[in-house]
């Protein structure tokens, strides 16, 4: 059964956020959806989530899921606010948000009250498990090494990776944030590539390297032949020295305090 996939652009953290459907039921989830947040102010815009919100009214459709990929880092996840817009909607993560929750509680000062047990989610996703999206057989493939609650979507022919992998010219993601490691993140990978090279694939975040225009989407045939940091024949060893000596390199992202504290509560707003 074929999934319709619309995606959707939010200029701020270079973050595609996705639409994907069961165009014969109706039935639709939304992948990472965001909210504009400016840290300087505390002021939140929902403008990015109204255009899913109008785009699913248009088209007579019912969200049932609001899936996260993982906690991110670099935006605040509009997941809370759209679940007042369709109170039917189920917001997933991955089971290892439990694990995030722990890292970052006492960092981030969350109150005594803060229950570090992913119930401020309605679902928490394992390796394996399955759902559906209407008449659409989903699954979910645990992609850890970006963050330890890294999962992937897959739904249909199309697969939502989060941030383990991006287009094939951008590489991976960073694997240096508390509880990230490169060599699980190559493994990871590795497990996608097991699936059929046809298989669509969308990415999370894309920054347009060597000033190319932004693009979401790409195979898993195309990741094994091109990707920059792990095609088919890359080892472990190569990359994750490659890895490590590139996460050296990066600042930590701008949002990261507020957007990790929002995430990790569901999507709360930082007061
Ligand atoms: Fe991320």
């Amino acid at each position: 059964m074929t999934v319709e996939v619309i995606p959707f652009f939010h200029v701020g953290s270079n973050t595609f956020s996705y639409l994907a459907a069961d165009p014969a039921s109706g039935d639709a989830a939304v992948i990472d959806p965001v909210l504009e947040y400016d840290p300087h102010s505390g002021a939140a815009d929902e403008a990015p989530a109204q255009a899913l919100v109008d785009a699913v009214r248009q088209r007579g459709w019912q969200v049932q899921w609001l899936l996260e990929t993982h906690a991110h880092a670099d935006h605040v996840s509009a997941a809370r606010w759209l679940k007042r817009q369709w109170p039917q909607a189920r917001v997933g993560i991955g089971a290892g948000i439990v694990q995030v929750q722990r890292t970052f509680a006492g960092p981030l000062g969350l109150p005594q009250g803060f229950r570090s047990d992913g119930t401020q989610f309605d679902h928490l996703f394992v390796d394996g498990e399955r759902f559906a999206v209407g008449g659409v057989q989903a699954r979910v493939i645990a992609v850890p090494g970006h963050t330890p609650d890294s999962i992937a979507y897959l739904i249909g022919d199309a697969l939502f990776p989060g941030d383990s992998i991006f287009m094939p010219d951008g590489g991976t993601a960073r694997c240096d944030f508390p509880g990230g490691d490169a060599a699980q993140l190559y493994r990871s990978i590795r497990r996608l590539y097991e699936l059929a090279d046809a298989t669509r694939m969308f990415v999370c975040h894309d920054y347009g390297p060597g000033g190319r225009e932004v693009a979401c989407q790409t195979s898993i045939g195309e990741q094994k032949r091109g990707n920059i940091h792990v095609r088919a024949d890359t080892s472990e060893q190569d990359f994750v020295r490659q890895r490590t000596a590139r996460d050296a390199t990066l600042a930590p992202p701008r949002l990261m305090q507020p957007a990790v504290r929002a995430n990790i509560q569901g999507g709360a707003l930082p007061d």
